[in-house]
């Protein structure tokens, strides 16, 4: 089995290609990066000389390129996790996402199709998974849960492009048959995160003593899970999801931004022993703009249909992540280069 695994060097893929190539030895990975700021082959370093690993560098929206890569590996599935996965910086430059998340979603659509489609029908076994988000539903209040049937009901530009990306996938179903499935996960959280996203930028400030800014009141709500337990989920939903349709993933784990930031202030101070980190280093900023207020999953048909459980508990896992950010500064330094600087006066310059 070769799979193309697109987005293979940024925060999820990265942790998915070691999980993959070790549950499946006969299996092939082949991944297309464009290396964004978010995308480092350093991620990868411990799969970079397996020889079940192939990395080509470019971007999913080259057709020329993705449909040589079809051919030249005979890829039989997809998973693709590319994306520009930022919400503030869709709130910034909405173009780049509509263009890597939609253009991008639907050239690969059509190459998988001129490859795995003789005209007549598919060929077996083949599948595209698209990876998906639980933003795509919108917001929640203080009760209830998204379900695979809640409507689609973007707000950020980034969620907007994950949608419709989303819909192409189903309209290539719908329309041609396609075998694929979507998979929406709530917020993760683990290694190789770039450090723009809630939990590695509070490390990262904490480490500095810089201030740790949280948007408005901090009451916001997600539901987070540690990277591996996706991975899992990815991985059963790609063996055994049943053709056509969307499972949700999440954590069970509903918290507050703010209640967050100080669990991660307290396992920095343990763990560096620094008692310049705590609670006074926390700013209330500027809200985000159309910031989702809850977001909530119910996974009860992933776990019913495939058997998927998430094994690590938020405690295990913010320690795991913790531990993992103190030990790769080298990797914290190298990644906030001078994009990140950029980036970051430029969310928070005015925010103030
Ligand atoms: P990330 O930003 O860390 O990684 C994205 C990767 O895609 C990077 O390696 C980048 O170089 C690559 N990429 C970007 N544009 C590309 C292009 N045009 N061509 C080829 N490669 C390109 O993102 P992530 O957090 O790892 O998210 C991966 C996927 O999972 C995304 O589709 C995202 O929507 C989805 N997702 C993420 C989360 C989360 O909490 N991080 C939750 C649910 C779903
Ligand atoms: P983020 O990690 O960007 O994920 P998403 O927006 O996709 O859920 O943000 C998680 C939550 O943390 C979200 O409610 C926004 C909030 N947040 C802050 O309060 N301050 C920050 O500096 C960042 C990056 C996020």
């Amino acid at each position: 089995m070769s799979i193309l695994v697109t987005g293979c060097a940024g925060f999820i893929g990265s942790n998915f290609v070691p999980f993959f190539l070790q549950q499946h030895p006969d299996g092939k990975i082949i991944g297309l990066d464009k290396l964004t700021y978010s995308g480092n082959l350093e991620n990868l370093k411990g799969v970079l000389e397996n020889p079940r690993f192939v990395f080509v560098k470019g971007d999913v929206c080259d057709s020329v390129l993705v449909e040589e890569v079809f051919h030249q590996h005979g890829i039989d599935g997809v998973i693709h996790f590319a994306a520009e996965s930022h919400v503030d910086r869709s709130i910034h430059d909405p173009q780049v996402f509509l263009r890597t998340n939609i253009l991008g979603t639907q050239t690969l659509l059509e190459a998988a199709k001129s490859s795995w489609h003789n005209g007549k029908q598919w060929r077996p076994g083949v599948k595209f998974l698209q990876v998906s988000t639980d933003e795509v539903y919108g917001s929640l209040g203080k009760e209830g849960y998204f379900t695979e049937e809640t409507p689609l009901d973007p707000h950020s530009p980034y969620s907007a492009s994950k949608a419709s990306a989303d819909l192409f996938v189903k309209a290539y179903h719908d329309t041609f048959g396609l075998p694929m499935n979507i998979t929406r996960c709530s917020n993760n959280f683990g290694p190789y995160q770039f450090p723009e996203k809630l939990i590695p930028l509070m490390i990262r400030n904490a480490l500095c003593h810089e201030p740790l800014p949280v948007y408005g009141d901090g009451k916001q709500v997600r539901d987070w899970i540690f990277v591996a337990d996706h991975c899992q989920a990815i991985d059963s939903v790609f063996e055994k999801g049943r053709l056509g349709e969307v499972y949700n993933i999440g954590g069970s784990n509903e918290r507050e931004n703010l209640g967050i930031v100080k669990v991660l202030l307290e396992l920095v101070r343990q763990k560096t022993g620094d008692r310049k980190v705590g609670s006074h280093l926390i700013r209330h900023v500027q809200d985000r703009l159309g910031h989702d207020r809850r977001y909530a999953i119910d996974s009860s048909k992933i776990r019913e249909e495939l058997g998927w459980v998430p094994s690590t508990s938020f405690e295990e896992g913010m320690e795991k992540t913790v531990e993992w950010y103190l030990a790769n500064s080298e990797w914290m330094q190298k990644v906030i280069s001078g994009e990140y600087v950029r980036f970051y006066e430029l969310n928070y310059g005015g925010k103030g």
